[in-house]
């Protein structure tokens, strides 16, 4: 990767601001890796190193081959989920199924070829998941274009237009077998960069003034809002799917446990990282909000997950959600000019509850 590169170390996504004020209070760490859910008020706990298992589930996880996403789809694998990488390399997907199967007995591991910078390949990539159940998709493939104003091969400006129109439009096409896998989830990957910016709704496609490391956060800001805005939507439907927002805090490739050929850093990265150990972590450790937004049967849709210290590293644990992440009118415009660009929006069917709730009407009226 050269212009593209990974969101965090090499681009300057650690360096957004962070309040300690978003951290969920409440919530007490041990040194087994739990969290007690005080704030709950109940005695569940969550453990990052032997989550529940979840056998029969079946997640996709887009750019499972790398990174974070590589680590989501290893955690969930040996959870007993089926993981589907959504890759845009086969090559890469392959390395990382086997690496997921050497390391997890008995994982299930597929991979489906998924561009989400070239939104008219995406039909394939649903149609190749073939029919089934689905329970969740975890939207965490992410590009930081680190120069010059890039597009998609639709015309977007290529941060804009891969990580939130191209998992918009994915969602759209995920929509009928979400719908038929009762409680399913929409998980979206966002960032604490979104906290420092705010969206041009006027300007989406920063045609106007680009500057690459605003863009990217106006792009991540793209995606929690949509799935905010999702999550109400499908509250307002009635659907049994729930749209859940987790973001990884910072996470370093230097600080991540090798996996080779996958992963593989040198000593000289190793040693680099090793100071910023104190705020960051690594991207095993980044992946526990996505995978705990995906399995924990307590989580419930229009919740904020990511790291307990700061923001940035550390257990995953509910956060507050800012105003402007949630603000109705900016929701339902993105929404609008999303479905414009895209040419349609992700309409999902009602759930039981849903139908019933329909029926009482029809009966009263
Ligand atoms: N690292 C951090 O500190 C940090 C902080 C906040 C948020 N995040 C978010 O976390 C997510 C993962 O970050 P990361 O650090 O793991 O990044 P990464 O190591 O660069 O991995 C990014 C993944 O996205 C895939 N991808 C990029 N463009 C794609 C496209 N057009 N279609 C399909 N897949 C594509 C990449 O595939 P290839 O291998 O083919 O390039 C790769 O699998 C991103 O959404 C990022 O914004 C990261």
């Amino acid at each position: 990767m050269n212009t593209e590169s990974v969101p965090g170390e090499r681009t300057g996504e650690i360096s957004g601001r962070t309040d300690p004020a978003r951290v969920a209070v409440g919530n007490q760490e041990n040194r087994r890796g739990r969290v007690g859910r005080s704030t709950q008020g109940d005695e569940m706990t969550w453990n990052v190193h032997r989550p529940p298992r979840a056998d029969g589930k079946r997640v996709l996880v887009t750019g499972g081959n790398a990174g974070i996403g590589y680590f989501v789809a290893e955690q969930l694998a040996g959870a007993g989920v089926e993981v589907v990488l959504g890759c845009r390399d086969t090559a890469r997907a392959e390395a990382a199924a086997g690496s997921i199967r050497a390391r997890v007995p008995d994982a299930r591991v597929a991979h489906v070829r998924l561009d989400l910078a070239d939104p008219a390949s995406l039909e394939s990539s649903v149609d190749s998941l073939g029919p089934g159940r689905l329970d969740a998709v975890v939207q965490n493939a992410g590009v930081l274009v680190d120069g010059p104003r890039r597009e998609t091969a639709a015309g977007h400006e290529m941060m804009f237009g891969t990580n939130h129109l191209g998992h918009f439009a994915l969602t759209r096409l995920l929509a009928p077998l979400l719908s038929a896998t009762p409680g399913s989830r929409v998980v979206v990957v966002g960032s604490i960069t979104a906290d420092s910016v705010r969206l041009d709704l006027d300007d989406l496609d920063d045609g106007r003034d680009f500057r690459a490391k605003r863009a990217y956060a106006r792009s991540k800001l793209a995606q929690m809002t949509f799935g905010f805005e999702l999550d109400r939507r499908l509250r307002t439907a009635g659907s049994t799917v729930s749209a859940v927002v987790a973001h990884p805090g910072g996470a370093l490739d230097g600080l991540t446990p090798a996996r080779p050929p996958v992963h593989a850093p040198g000593l000289g990265a190793r040693a680099r990282s090793l100071p910023a150990r104190v705020l960051l972590q690594g991207k095993d450790s980044a992946a526990w909000p996505a995978v705990r937004a995906a399995l924990d049967p307590e989580v419930t849709g229009g919740q904020l997950w990511g790291p307990r210290v700061f923001g940035l590293r550390g257990l995953p644990v509910v956060h507050r959600v800012r105003a402007h992440l949630v603000d109705p009118m900016i929701g339902e415009r993105l929404w609008a000019a999303s479905a414009d660009l895209v040419g349609g929006e992700p309409v999902f069917a009602p759930g039981r509850q849903g139908l019933d709730e329909r029926q009482e009407v029809r009966d009263v009226g």
